[in-house]
């Protein structure tokens, strides 16, 4: 990696700009839910590109940018992880996953039917790569790898959001059919499975709050 520097320089917005434009940008990100009904219309993949190339661009441990994304809209391909994803799901709702972890669940009504996988237009599977490639020195490491592809991924949906497409964060548990699903390599592993697209019409989601500011944000000043 280069050990050059280069000057750097963003534009200085007034008090008042940035007050503005951060809650304006909150306002933005405070419609953003995550949707299990997806609308079957395609999707402009460039513009999804795009939010990849975005969700690129996250702060990483040394720089090693520890992640790849596997844009999937293969119908058979698709299938295939639907039927691997329910097996998995099956096992957990029936006896893997605790009573606590039920009951949490419940008044988001899922069950380990995930029809979302194949009519969704799209899926990002996102893999974190738990070490870098290996060479003639062995495995050379990467470092605070689910940090670093947790904040790509916030990046991805915040990116996803701002062009008015919808995303689900599914975690399939144990996720190992993805890797040999979508045939990536060893150093790789599945973090997350997203389902993008367009909201099916007249979807509903779940009545949530958020926490407010008071119970999420600690200040201490001088
Ligand atoms: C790491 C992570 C894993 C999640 N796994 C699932 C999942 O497997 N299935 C699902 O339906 N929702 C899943 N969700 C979505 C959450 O249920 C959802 O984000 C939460 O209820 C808040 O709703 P909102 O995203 O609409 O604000 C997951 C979210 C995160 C961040």
């Amino acid at each position: 990696m280069s050990e050059r520097f280069e000057p750097y320089r963003l534009p200085r917005l007034s008090d008042e700009e940035m007050v503005a434009q951060s809650r304006a940008f909150f306002d933005e990100m405070n419609t953003r839910r995550s949707v299990r009904v997806f609308s079957p219309e395609p999707i402009p993949l460039e513009a999804v590109r795009n939010c990849i190339d975005t969700a690129s661009t996250a702060p990483s441990g040394a720089h090693k940018q520890p992640w790849t994304f596997c844009l999937v809209t293969d119908p058979a391909l698709r299938k295939k992880i639907r039927k691997a994803a329910e097996e998995e799901e099956f096992k957990n709702y029936h006896g893997r996953m605790s009573e606590v972890w039920l009951e949490d669940l419940k008044p988001f009504g899922t069950d380990h039917i995930k029809p979302f996988i194949e009519d969704a237009p799209a899926l990002i599977v996102v893999f974190k790569q738990v070490h870098d490639t290996v060479d003639d020195t062995g495995k050379k490491p990467n470092y605070y790898v689910n940090e670093s592809v947790g904040i790509a991924v916030g990046m991805l949906l915040t990116a996803l959001h701002r062009i008015g497409l919808v995303a689900l964060t599914h975690t399939p548990s144990p996720m190992g059919f993805l890797a040999e699903a979508l045939g990536r390599p060893d150093n790789e592993r599945a973090f997350l499975n997203i389902p993008i697209g367009f909201p099916a019409e007249g979807v509903e989601v779940p009545v949530l709050s958020r926490k407010p500011r008071a119970d999420v944000l600690v200040e201490h000043h001088g």
